[in-house]
């Protein structure tokens, strides 16, 4: 059976580390589609892009070459054949991270990206989970299993901190400003996705409370249904 997954959820909600771990443990192709658009972010910034600009946003997403590997166990983002996937000038940099937002919120950002999401789920023989912020909503609101998973603000601010630390991506781990990153972030997003409350038919799971082993088991319980 070809199962699809979609995961959606605001920043620092552990969907990425969930959903990876998930793919792993199911046999599922994995695809990160906000490292997607931080990928097509970073080309623009690359081109000196404004990134709030629509139209010039548009054309650099439609133009880059981008390579994501869907194996869980092996993280890789080229961008025109360049690997972004990790280091202060990546895709998780404080550069890309503080311009991802307003870059994403542009239309024709967006439909270029979700067709290229929906082929790399298409794509994959024995099924795939994505995660995202409009994965349960607009790019596979038919898949077989659908789950916003969310976590209280501190619990999230916590995590990301964490995760800044241990990537490498920057030494910008003050709470304080990890904090305004997160919360600023989710507000701008929230304004062009919905995903700070779940669809219709989508499953809540709140991760506040729960180890990540019980957020995997919770979203494995579900795959397995
Ligand atoms: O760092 P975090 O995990 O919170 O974010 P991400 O999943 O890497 O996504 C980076 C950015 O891409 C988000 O802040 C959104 O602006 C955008 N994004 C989006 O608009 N739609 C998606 N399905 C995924 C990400």
């Amino acid at each position: 059976r070809r199962v699809l997954v979609a995961v959606d959820g605001p920043s620092g909600s552990g969907k990425s580390s969930v959903s990876r771990e998930v793919a792993r443990r199911s046999g599922l192709a994995y695809l990160d589609t906000g490292a997607m658009y931080r990928a097509a972010c970073w080309a623009a910034l690359r081109d000196g892009v404004d990134v709030t600009d629509p139209v010039a946003a548009a054309v650099v997403a439609r133009a880059v070459t981008l390579d994501l590997s869907t194996d869980p166990d092996h993280e890789r983002v080229a961008v025109d054949g360049v690997d972004v996937t990790a280091g202060p000038d990546g895709i998780r940099g404080e550069r890309v991270t503080s311009a991802v937002s307003a870059f994403a919120a542009h239309p024709g950002v967006r439909e270029e990206l979700r067709a290229r999401q929906r082929d790399v789920m298409d794509a994959a023989p024995d099924g795939c989970i994505a995660e995202g912020r409009d994965i349960t909503t607009v790019v596979a609101p038919d898949a077989d299993v659908r789950v916003l998973l969310t976590a209280d603000a501190d619990a999230r601010v916590e995590r990301r901190r964490a995760q800044v630390v241990e990537s490498g991506s920057g030494d910008a781990v003050e709470v304080v400003d990890v904090r305004a990153g997160v919360v600023g972030r989710d507000a701008a997003d929230s304004r062009v996705t919905s995903f700070l409350s779940a669809a219709d038919g989508v499953v809540t799971l709140d991760s506040s409370a729960l180890t990540f082993e019980q957020t995997v088991q919770a979203v494995l319980r579900l795959v397995r249904e």
